[in-house]
């Protein structure tokens, strides 16, 4: 089994990283069009295989796709990041021309790839890459509403003072600081309404602090963070490698689920060996459906940028 990670830049060394100690494939190749930065990188890697104990072999490879040739998933991290700021609408731009280029490459070679999507702003993106390659909707996935249920489990964990890994919690809409939509009315801890141990104050505050999750971090670093990215990445990733069949908020095509169309937002899916292989439906209430077309119409709005665009 192969593994593209395109970028090798802070996101996508981390997601590369992640990728190699979950022991999931025997290659993984980390290309990057800047010279020798993904050579390096993937050779400091492979420096750490006795140290973690993996067996995986790792690549680098300044702009050449053949040796991509095969993956079995590719992950697209290229484009610029945010400054302090800086929205991730206003990488459009740049980054669309570079996404839908990539996404060429990279079928060329791996024509049976699962293209995952990390690159901002990740809902347009998705839908270029969908759009430009004409591959079947199940095969691209956008990664963000994985990162932002981690940090939203990350901000309930703080409010209620437990181990994030004792919540449950999930983001779902567009991956931008006004559109993502923590579900904080099925939130729990334990199974248990995380309503029951914060005020509705508190409560807000959290749903706030995870909507500028990343932002707050670019102010903290001065570009985008990588950590919980790439390290979310990687789990999407495993997610399909192994056939997990995990419940997960990732952007995706739909046709008629939540009442849109032609877009590809966060709404909860199913991750296995084929891509997303099913929606989940939430049954949003009258209030969390507004917010949702809200969150639509602003994804929808930047997508029509891309007409304007010589991409
Ligand atoms: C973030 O939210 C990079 O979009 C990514 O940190």
């Amino acid at each position: 089994m192969k593994i593209t990670v395109v970028g090798a830049g802070a996101v996508g060394a981390t997601c590369a990283d992640n990728i190699a100690r979950a022991q999931i494939c025997d290659e993984l190749v980390l290309l990057d069009i800047k010279e020798g930065i993904a050579e390096g990188k993937a050779m400091d890697m492979m420096q750490t295989a006795t140290l973690f104990g993996y067996d995986s072999r790792i690549t680098g490879s300044t702009n050449d796709y053949s040796k991509t040739s095969g993956s079995a998933v590719a992950v697209i991290t290229s484009g610029i990041p945010r400054k302090p700021g800086m929205t991730r609408e206003e990488l459009i731009g740049i980054n669309a021309g570079i996404v839908k280029t990539v996404t060429q490459n990279i079928l060329q070679y791996s024509p049976d790839a699962i293209i995952v999507v990390i690159s901002n702003p990740m809902d347009t993106m998705t839908y270029l890459a969908l759009k430009s390659s004409g591959l079947p909707k199940n095969r691209i996935i956008g990664m963000g509403g994985i990162l932002d249920s981690s940090r939203f489990k990350y901000y309930l964990s703080k409010a209620i003072g437990c181990t994030s890994t004792d919540l449950q919690g999930v983001v779902i809409g567009g991956h931008g600081d006004t559109t993502m939509i923590p579900m904080a009315r099925l939130a729990t801890y334990q199974g248990v309404p995380v309503a029951n141990y914060l005020t509705a104050e508190v409560l807000k505050k959290v749903v706030a602090d995870t909507m500028v999750g990343g932002a707050t971090l670019t102010g903290l670093l001065g570009t985008s963070a990588w950590y919980a990215p790439g390290a979310a990445g990687a789990a999407l990733v495993e997610a399909i490698v192994r056939d997990e069949k995990k419940h997960f908020p990732c952007c995706v095509y739909l046709e008629g689920e939540y009442g849109h169309s032609d877009i590809c937002i966060g709404v909860p899916v199913i991750i296995g060996r084929d891509g997303w292989e099913k929606i989940i439906d939430y049954k949003l209430t009258a209030e969390e459906k507004t917010v949702f077309d809200k969150s639509a119409g602003a994804v929808r709005s930047m997508n029509e940028v891309l007409s304007t665009l010589a991409v």
